[in-house]
């Protein structure tokens, strides 16, 4: 495997690995590599020729109190999962390479980016769409791999994709979840044995709005109510938001026709967690 971390030489290897004929696979992650980034990176081993992982914990997605130095990093441990993973290139970048002191532009994808995690985390998703749009020029990859966990993120980079005719095939897959249901993210290394039990709570409450979905319940008021009333029963949780939205463009959905996208913001103690689940009716 093939370590990268300057940006000209990584857009060097893309030219040389297009002008063979090959396809390249992207997984832009922050590292602290888990199995749900690992499913990403097996879907592009086995659909593209190269795959190249990024590492790039970046700082214009968190906000002033969030958590970019704490962030968790381990850049050995990520290389040996990658490795194993049959990765072909990993990109990790320096910060002062991605963000000069000259930098000015910013992606923004207006009308995604003002609702769910946008009203805690203003200018998260102009963060994440600036360096997604980075990486994809600087790897030039054919397809790109995210996860459903982050599903306003998959939706406003699929937006940007195809607004920008950027011609790369968005793949967005299925959450990974531990055994007991918690949907895996870097940040569950936060949570004390207690906050992690108590994390819990935001999988019963997807169960729980699946259950009434499938009973014929059509009313998103009424299923966010039972989910707010649940998470709020646990002492530990401090929901954000529970809402029911669209699952193409996030657009608010008073009653259930098709599919709907329940999505969920909590604290538990100071760990912010995110999940969610397609609601289908009968
Ligand atoms: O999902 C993530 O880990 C990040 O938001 C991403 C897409 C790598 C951009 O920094």
């Amino acid at each position: 495997m093939e370590q990268i971390n300057k940006i000209a030489r990584m857009q060097e290897r893309a030219i040389q690995i297009h002008k063979k004929g090959l396809t390249i696979g992207l997984v832009p992650t922050m590292g602290y590599l888990h199995d749900g980034h690992l499913s990403l990176m097996r879907e592009a081993r086995r659909e593209t020729d190269c795959v190249v992982v990024s590492i790039f914990v970046n700082p214009i997605q968190f906000g002033p109190s969030e958590d970019f130095a704490k962030y968790p990093r381990d850049i050995e441990r990520d290389i040996g999962l990658a490795e194993q993973s049959g990765v072909d290139i990993i990109f990790n970048p320096a910060a002062k390479d991605m963000y000069p002191l000259r930098f000015r532009t910013i992606v923004d994808v207006p009308g995604l980016n003002n609702i769910l995690c946008s009203a805690n985390r203003p200018g998260h998703f102009q963060g994440v769409a600036t360096v997604v749009c980075k990486l994809f020029n600087i790897v030039r990859p054919d397809f790109a791999y995210f996860g459903q966990k982050d599903a306003q993120q998959a939706v406003i980079i699929k937006r940007m994709a195809e607004d920008l005719n950027m011609g790369i095939r968005i793949r967005v897959l299925p959450i990974v979840r531990e055994k007991d249901g918690l949907a895996m993210s870097s940040r569950n290394i936060y949570l004390s044995q207690q906050e992690r039990r108590a994390a819990l709570c935001l999988y019963n409450a997807l169960k729980l709005a699946e259950k009434l979905a499938l009973a014929g319940e059509k009313e998103t008021r009424f299923i966010t109510n039972q989910v707010e009333a649940l998470i709020k029963s646990e002492p530990l949780a401090k929901l954000e938001y529970a809402a029911i939205c669209n699952p193409v463009d996030l657009s608010y959905m008073e009653t259930i026709e098709g599919e709907a996208l329940l999505a969920l913001a909590v604290k538990i103690g100071s760990t912010r967690l995110i999940d969610n689940t397609i609601l289908k009716t009968i």
